[in-house]
């Protein structure tokens, strides 16, 4: 059952960014609370709504002395969780199945299929979400979709190995419509490259695929690594609502 203790705040957020931002606190507190245990393997994704959830982690750890052991998703969650004394591990090294993983998205539509990849490190976040027994998945209100591609704009994250990002990209836009883009570092002077030194495609597609069998397709060109489609992996969703409370799919 859902633990309501901490899924109403009680300032009043005076614009969207702010009720977004609360709305993430309340995400991944809820998350937590209600998903993770003492002596467990956790997997912690990566981007701007985990945070709350390593938060409260850590907060939890500290009070109740959890014992746990989590396996981060990129650099950027792990520079994050110096701030947990709890033990931190790789995939590659813990010899623990996880017990669960907590993870943002960029977008989760009616069947929980996901967009991610936005913060670029869908490749690891799938691979933990994958080696998970759980994976519950933290956003805010605006990340709520009835169908993919009416809240993201921006595409779908591709990692493709830098040598095969001009072929990916045509195969993509042939094959499937619309358009693969590189992306690019916010100063322009080249390309994001990936926390496994890869570039990232953002394909903008043109209207709403069978994602289950896009995902698969896109997966065997040669070259790509991952898809930011998470489709059949996600158990619930923790939405933070603009009124302050958490809804549940
Ligand atoms: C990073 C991700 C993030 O989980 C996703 O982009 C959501 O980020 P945020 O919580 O900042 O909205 O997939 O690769």
């Amino acid at each position: 059952s859902l633990d309501l203790k901490h899924t109403r705040l009680f300032r009043s957020p005076s614009n969207t960014d702010d009720m977004a931002e609360e709305a993430k606190k309340l995400a991944g507190y809820a998350a937590v609370d209600n998903h993770v245990q003492n002596n467990q393997v956790v997997g912690v994704g990566s981007g701007s709504t985990i945070v709350y959830a390593v938060d409260r982690l850590a907060e939890r750890v500290r009070q109740e002395k959890l014992n746990i052991v989590c396996v981060p998703t990129s650099f950027q969650v792990s520079v994050r969780m110096c701030l947990l004394s709890a033990v931190l591990c790789s995939s590659s090294l813990t010899p623990y199945q996880l017990d669960v993983a907590i993870d943002g998205a960029d977008e989760v539509d009616a069947a929980l299929t996901l967009i991610k990849g936005g913060g670029g490190c869908l490749t690891q976040e799938k691979i933990v979400a994958s080696c998970a027994k759980h994976f519950i998945v933290i956003a805010d209100f605006r990340k709520d979709s009835s169908a993919l591609g009416q809240q993201w704009k921006k595409g779908v994250p591709i990692e493709v190995i830098p040598m095969a990002y001009v072929p990916v990209s045509r195969t993509i836009a042939k094959r499937f419509g619309g358009e693969a883009v590189l992306r690019m570092a916010v100063s322009k002077a080249g390309p994001v490259v990936t926390d496994n030194s890869n570039f990232i495609l953002d394909w903008k597609f043109e209207h709403i695929h069978n994602w289950k069998e896009v995902n698969i397709a896109i997966k065997m060109i040669p070259g790509v690594v991952e898809t930011g489609l998470f489709v059949g992996m996600a158990e619930r969703v923790y939405f933070g609502m603009e009124d302050g409370n958490v809804g549940v799919r």
